[in-house]
Order: C-alpha cells, then sequence, then structure tokens
C-alpha cells in the first residue's frame, strides 16, 4: 500500500513523464516540418519512450493500492530555435528529470517505502542513459554548427540511432 506522500510524489512525476511526452512530440513535428527525418523520427520514438515511462507509473500506482491521475498539461513550445538549442533543451529537460528521480528516490527511503524504491531503480538507470544519449547528441551538433551539409550528416546519424535504440 502506497502512503498518501508517496501517492502525491507519483502522481507528480507521471505529470512530468506525460509532458517530456509532449515536449518531444512538439519537437519531432518542428523538425519534421523542416524536412529532418532523422531527427524526428528520433524525437517521435523518445516521445513513445516517455509516454511508456509514464504508463509504467500508472500501473504500478494503482497495483499499489493508490489512485494514479491524469493532468492537464501546458502546451510545450511549438518551435525550438535551432536543433543546437533544440538538443540543449533536450539534454536540460533530461538532467531536471533526472533530479526529479532522485528526490521521488529520497522521498522512499524518508517513508520506508522499499517496494517503491526498488521499482524507481528502472528509472534511476534509464536516466543515466538518457542523459548519455543526449549528451552524445549535444556533442556532436556542437561539433557541426549551423553547417548546412553538416545538418544533412547529422540528420542521417540520429537515424541510426533511432534503429540502434534497444527497445525497453
Ligand atoms: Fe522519462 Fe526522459 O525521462
Amino acid at each position: 500500500m502506497l502512503t498518501e506522500t508517496i501517492e502525491k510524489a507519483l502522481n507528480e512525476q507521471i505529470k512530468i513523464e506525460a509532458s517530456s511526452s509532449q515536449v518531444y512530440l512538439s519537437m519531432a513535428s518542428w523538425a519534421e516540418i523542416q524536412g529532418f527525418e532523422g531527427v524526428s523520427s528520433f524525437m517521435y520514438a523518445h516521445s513513445d519512450e516517455e509516454r511508456m515511462h509514464m504508463l509504467k507509473l500508472v500501473k504500478f500506482v494503482n497495483e499499489r493500492g493508490g489512485h494514479a491521475r491524469v493532468s492537464t498539461l501546458e502546451a510545450p513550445p511549438a518551435k525550438f530555435g535551432s536543433f543546437k538549442e533544440m538538443f540543449q533543451t533536450l539534454f536540460d529537460h533530461e538532467v531536471m528529470v533526472s533530479s526529479k528521480i532522485n528526490d521521488l528516490v529520497d522521498i522512499t527511503l524518508k517513508e520506508k517505502d522499499y517496494a517503491t524504491h526498488n521499482f524507481l531503480q528502472w528509472y534511476v538507470a534509464e536516466q543515466i542513459e538518457e542523459e548519455a544519449l543526449a549528451r552524445t547528441i549535444l556533442d556532436k551538433i556542437n561539433l557541426i554548427g549551423d553547417d548546412k551539409g553538416g545538418l544533412y550528416l547529422f540528420d542521417n546519424d540520429v537515424k541510426l540511432l533511432v534503429t540502434n535504440e534497444e527497445p525497453v
């Protein structure tokens, strides 16, 4: 059984994962209308992953006797400046999510909820991967800058990341 504090904290995380999915969906759409197929595929896949992160939490909360809530979300931006700025936003977003997961883990220890603590370890590991992936992409785009030919190659590179990503 979840305590009220844990249920509330997990519901907040459900909202964060849902809004992450929305942000990446908007990035996918923005990349797609500019013809960057690789970047948009990557963002569509990433948006799906965030939805999966959200669903996993929804199921867990309900299985443990709580009530998972679906919240209103703020619309994400429709445009992201340059791809460099967009991937910086993605990286910063993932760092923020990691810190929220850490806070959650901290709460489970304070509440002595070891089942939820154990469940959250999957998210801890996932955030390490997500941050590393975002950092790799950011390093690539920082090398390229705003060079058109470079961006074309970058788009192809990112497309490969989608096909190589392990199913979760
Ligand atoms: Fe679900 Fe990218 O954090």
